[in-house]
């Protein structure tokens, strides 16, 4: 163990050298305090979200300033959408310069970057083409409706009676046909009607899926899931299981679609979290940092007998395939190329999680697990400890000792730095966890009353399944 351990040091003192990005960025000086614009945000903006109270004013690399010149820790990386890490001067260099060209032809038109990102990004993963769009949500839209076009012409499923399997605890998107698939209450309680055509399936359970495929084979078009649950708080499949579903896709003729919008590039260590166990599935989703934290960029990629059921007409956006999208994309796949971030990110993966497993052993009766691959780490708190806090009051803490993370569900908290962090900024970031539950959990739970028999797991409206 210890000498792994120095072998994994001394390849990361090769590998892991902080970026030179300048120390602290110009123009920090504040025309608004930070609760100004937390306020004019509450009083202007929807109320669809639940931010931990930062204001980000400017950040470079895994660094955040907020306006009145405070350094914080990045933890999230916008979800994984900031893995190059934040304001990358290569990326930053290709969206000023085609700024300054052209910006938007619509794809009305042909472009001269387009072409050029599209051929990259096919040729990176070895698939004959690419769908582009914006969101990760419309990649989903996109991958969903190729499959069922596919679904009618090549598979002869009769007219309307498509399928798509998708997982309990999945998540893919806000759009109506994404919160269709999904268990979170909140996510669809008061959206009804939700799309028809779809059956859910345990996440890791192989022999489930086969049931499934079983009784209704004749009519799924596809199985959608993420190799790796990120908004259920990191869930990692059995080993094997990824295998398995390759097999039982080509076994039933459905195709295997991985949303790898946020465990796709470097992020899980691999360029893809698929190639852990080297399969290829017949559509990926990317998004996030396809767009290198700049600008919205998602992509479907598929082969030619399923990507040429789509018709000029049947599907598109405005702005999918742009030219200022399109160079951004190809200047974020070279940083991570260059970068070697998905190395990178397999390296301080194992690191951190010793970091964390320390703390696990520190204290034991809080920490119920440690989980994770590459830079895509969870640690999951005894609810039963926290039943007085919960993972949200632990990211307000550690946002309070200078790191940014966010929780997902009650109990967990997610810690997805930018790819770019250093060794030294990763033992930063694991220490604020660590003081929160050695100096200010003690305390939060004193000061704060249990909730009065508070149920540790609620149960989807829809499937009927225990959540989380
Ligand atoms: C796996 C997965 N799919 C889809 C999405 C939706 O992406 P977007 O928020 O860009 O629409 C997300 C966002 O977190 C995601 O994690």
């Amino acid at each position: 163990m210890a000498a792994t351990r120095r072998r994994v040091q001394c390849l990361l003192s090769r590998v892991v050298c902080r970026r030179g990005y300048g120390a602290v960025p110009q123009g920090t000086t504040p025309s608004s305090s930070s609760q100004q614009l937390i306020d004019l945000e509450y009083q202007y903006s929807a109320h669809n979200y639940h931010p931990v109270p930062i204001v980000f004013s400017q950040a470079k690399g895994s660094s955040i300033w907020d306006p009145e010149g405070n350094k914080y820790l990045d933890f999230l990386s916008a979800y994984s959408a900031v893995n190059q890490g934040h304001c990358h001067p290569k990326i930053m260099k290709a969206l000023q310069e085609q700024a300054e060209r052209l910006t938007l032809s619509s794809r009305a038109f042909y472009n001269d970057k387009f072409p050029m990102f599209a051929e990259r990004l096919t040729s990176m993963f070895g698939y004959d083409m690419v769908l582009p769009m914006n969101t990760g949500a419309e990649g989903v839209e996109t991958a969903l409706k190729v499959a069922r076009k596919w679904g009618y012409e090549k598979k002869k499923i009769p007219n309307d009676e498509a399928i798509i399997v998708s997982c309990c605890g999945c998540f893919h998107g806000r759009t109506l046909a994404a919160i269709s698939m999904s268990c979170d209450n909140e996510a669809t309680n008061g959206f009804g009607p939700l799309l028809s055509g779809h059956l859910k399936v345990d996440f890791g359970d192989e022999a489930a899926l086969e049931k499934i495929f079983k009784e209704s084979g004749d009519r799924i078009a596809a199985f959608l899931f993420e190799p790796i649950q990120g908004e259920a708080g990191v869930i990692i499949p059995p080993d094997g299981y990824l295998k398995a579903v390759r097999d039982l896709c080509t076994k039933y003729n459905v195709l295997m679609i991985a949303d790898e919008i946020q465990s796709g590039l470097a992020r899980s260590g691999k360029m893809l979290a698929c190639d852990w166990e080297e399969v290829r599935p017949d559509m990926v989703i990317l998004g996030k940092a396809l767009g290198g934290g700049v600008i919205p960029v998602s992509a479907v990629l598929a082969d030619k007998d399923v990507m040429l059921c789509i018709r000029p007409g049947e599907h598109g956006s405005t702005f999918g395939g742009n030219p200022l999208a399109s160079a951004v994309s190809i200047a974020s796949l070279d940083v991570i190329k260059e970068e070697k971030l998905a190395e990178r990110s397999a390296q301080l993966g194992e690191e951190l999680r010793h970091q964390l497993l320390k703390i696990q052993q520190q204290f034991p009766d809080y920490i119920k697990e440690v989980r994770g691959k590459g830079l895509f780490n969870a640690v999951e708190f005894d609810s039963k400890v926290l039943s007085t806090v919960s993972a949200y009051d632990i990211c307000l803490k550690m946002k309070e000792r200078g790191v940014l993370a966010k929780p997902t569900h009650d109990t967990i908290v997610r810690l997805t730095p930018p790819l770019c962090i250093s060794l030294d900024e990763l033992q930063e970031g694991s220490k604020a966890l660590h003081d929160v539950l050695e100096h200010d959990l003690p305390n939060m739970q004193k000061v704060k009353p249990a909730k009065a028999s508070q149920s540790t797991t609620s149960t989807c409206n829809r499937c009927g399944r225990n959540l989380y």
